[in-house]
């Protein structure tokens, strides 16, 4: 994508070839700042921090984080302990552990000379694979979007609404629940999004907004409770959200309230589609609401909001009163029977077993 007309992505190799490069996401909307990573600890505390964010991104990011661990070390323990210390980032995201996968398969065989290289390699890759995989995803995607727009008759606009940010911040490029989006946008489809902010960190607010805004995707900003209300009204044509984990038999854990969403939508006879790369579905689990772990972040990221004050100067308040606890519930699992379609690389399926096996096949009988 691009930020202010120049070609980006949210991670890269610096151009020493020393470090890796990030936008700084806890900055946007206000600032646009990067920075670089250095060390495995400083890409786990990008991770934990959440200055890169999103399932497919902190995949990436945790793969880069084994090569910067093994240029210093790439013995059998450095390797273990790195990847025992990037998986304890965040727990939600299977793609994190998919990728740590990823990295030590390959890398455990391997001389230990020969591992910082392959390493480094090895994450550039996983990096473009995530680019030409929300690519096709959004191919697939935007099929559904031109037939709900016959449907409606090419009448008005097309209002789609998504929650959080399942955009091109949320990945290496394209997005995910975005892509599609981007595409009809492009193709002169008259999207209109309807994003949700997205409490406690506001991701849709300040991220999908920031995104949408830069591609100049016409969109507006609503809370967090109104999309039922819109729903009711006929101004939803359809919901398109991102997942952190999905089972194998279709649970979807996305961002808190994405339940609720589904919920409004399934009593409103809205569809309600997710898009989801492969490295998204955990084939192990099958009871995604029992199952699937669900982070709970410190409580002052509900307690506090930041912004930007009518001087410019960006600041951190409080708004609860002092004394009160706070419960942060990160995310939530919406189960398949509330999902209309799942939208892969490889085209889109029912949110059943059999759908994903239809389009996976080699990971039938696991
Ligand atoms: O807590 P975050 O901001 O990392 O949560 C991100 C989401 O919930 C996205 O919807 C999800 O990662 C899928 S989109 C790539």
């Amino acid at each position: 994508m691009k930020v202010q007309g120049r070609p980006m992505r949210t991670i890269w190799l610096e151009p020493d070839g020393q470090a890796v490069g990030i936008i700084d996401q806890t900055r946007l909307p206000h600032a646009f700042v990067t920075a670089r990573l250095g060390t495995l600890e400083e890409a786990a505390h990008a991770i934990r921090a959440m200055r890169v964010r999103g399932a497919p991104l902190i995949g990436a990011t945790a793969a880069y984080g084994v090569w910067l661990a093994l240029r210093e070390d790439a013995s059998d323990a450095a390797l273990a302990r790195a990847r025992e210390v990037l998986g304890a980032t965040r727990p939600t995201a299977v793609n994190l552990h998919w990728a740590l996968e990823q990295m030590r398969q390959l890398l455990e065989p391997l001389p230990v000379s020969e591992r910082p290289s392959a390493a480094k390699q090895r994450a550039a890759e996983l990096c473009d694979e995530d680019v030409a995989i929300n690519r096709a995803m959004g191919g697939h995607g935007l099929k559904l979007l031109e037939a709900a727009w016959e449907r409606k008759g090419r009448q008005g606009r097309l209002e789609v609404l998504t929650h959080c940010n399942a955009g091109w911040l949320a990945t290496v490029d394209w997005g995910t629940a975005l892509s599609p989006i981007y595409l009809a946008h492009d193709a002169g489809l008259p999207v209109h999004v309807w994003v949700d902010e997205t409490r406690p960190r506001n991701q849709g607010a300040g991220l999908t907004a920031w995104e949408l805004g830069q591609h100049g995707v016409p969109h507006t900003v609503i809370a967090d409770n109104v999309g039922g209300h819109l729903m009711q009204h006929g101004q939803v044509d359809l919901c398109l959200v991102g997942t952190d984990r999905t089972t194998a038999h279709g649970d979807v854990a996305n961002k808190i309230g994405t339940y609720l969403k589904a919920l409004a939508a399934k009593d409103n006879g809205v569809p309600f589609y997710v898009a989801l790369p492969s490295p998204t579905i955990d084939w192990s689990l099958r009871d995604g609401v029992r199952e699937i772990p669900i982070e709970q972040r410190d409580g002052t990221e509900l307690s506090d909001v930041t912004g930007r004050l009518a001087s410019g100067e960006v600041a951190t308040v409080r708004v609860t009163p002092e004394g009160s606890a706070s419960a942060n519930y990160a995310f939530d699992v919406t189960p398949a029977r509330l999902v209309t379609a799942l939208i892969t690389e490889r085209g889109v399926c029912p949110a059943t077993e059999e759908g994903l096996r239809s389009l996976f096949p080699e990971r039938a009988g696991r």
